[in-house]
């Protein structure tokens, strides 16, 4: 081969070789954030005031009636109604799933146990400790609010991973409540989670809302980064991004009653 033709094949091998390299990069690029995202581990926030314990209750709800069962593990996952009581919740239907996954090898966690709970589509809680104001001015229309029982809410519900790690839960979008009325401090919309995974401890956390069909959508943003909650557990505005769950119509159209969110919770070995 003349060196010229030598040269040129060379530099065309260089080339293409520069050219695979960039490919792989960008064809792995995907997979790389889906695994930072996968081992970055979900921030973590208060228990609060209001975990469904034994005797908190003002309903009692217990759908098992197992009397070996703590409360809170007592109702299962679907949250929109109460097995025995003929009405549904009030408030915006929405769908949660997701997988619960250890951050240090972003592997599933299966039989881990969710609970979550959370105030009605008003923003009461069904727990003796919640009294504080039960009327109040909508803080944009000035509107009355007033935070009241659902008794075809179920206010609280546990479920328990597959060996995927998958999870669900079917639930209404909680009303938002004043903490402060004087000083303007309300929390935003939010659900809690308590997560029993077999071989760790226990993980604590809460999650907020965004989405066009949200109520109070463009509130619950504006809350957020001035919560209570979310500035004692110190999360940094990358961290208040990764509690949020966008809501949107189901895509595949199976869900038609809610809007479907998704979540994965990265929890510590
Ligand atoms: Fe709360």
């Amino acid at each position: 081969m003349p060196r010229s033709a030598n040269h040129i094949s060379r530099r065309r091998a260089l080339i293409q070789s520069a050219g695979f390299i960039g490919f792989l990069m960008g064809s792995l690029s995907p997979l790389i954030s889906v695994a930072t995202r996968h081992t970055q581990l979900t921030p973590k926030q208060s228990l609060g005031p209001f975990f469904p314990d034994d005797g908190d209750e003002i309903d009692s709800i217990r759908e098992n009636q197992d009397p070996n069962l703590p409360i809170s593990q007592a109702n299962d996952q679907d949250l929109t109604f109460v097995k025995g009581r003929k009405g549904k919740a009030k408030g915006q239907v929405i769908y949660l799933n997701g997988q619960v996954l250890d951050t240090k090898t972003g592997q599933a966690v299966p039989k881990a146990r969710l609970i979550m709970w959370s105030a009605s589509s008003s923003g009461r809680y069904n727990h003796k400790g919640d009294d504080g104001t039960y009327s109040f001015p909508h803080p944009k229309t000035r509107e009355a609010v007033h935070r009241s029982h659902d008794e075809y809410f179920q206010y609280w519900g546990q479920t328990v991973t597959n060996e995927q790690g998958e999870y669900w839960f079917k639930t209404i979008v909680p009303g938002f409540y004043p903490i402060d009325l004087r000083a303007g401090l309300y929390r935003p919309s939010h659900l809690h989670f308590k997560i029993l995974p077999p071989k760790a401890s226990t993980f604590v956390t809460q999650l907020y809302f965004r989405g066009d069909q949200i109520p109070n959508n463009t509130l619950n943003q504006e809350l957020l980064p001035k919560d209570v909650v979310i500035l004692d557990a110190g999360l940094s505005p990358e961290e208040q991004e990764r509690v949020i769950v966008d809501y949107a119509p189901d895509p595949s159209g199976k869900k038609t009653d809610g809007l479907v969110g998704h979540y994965d919770f990265v929890i510590p070995s």
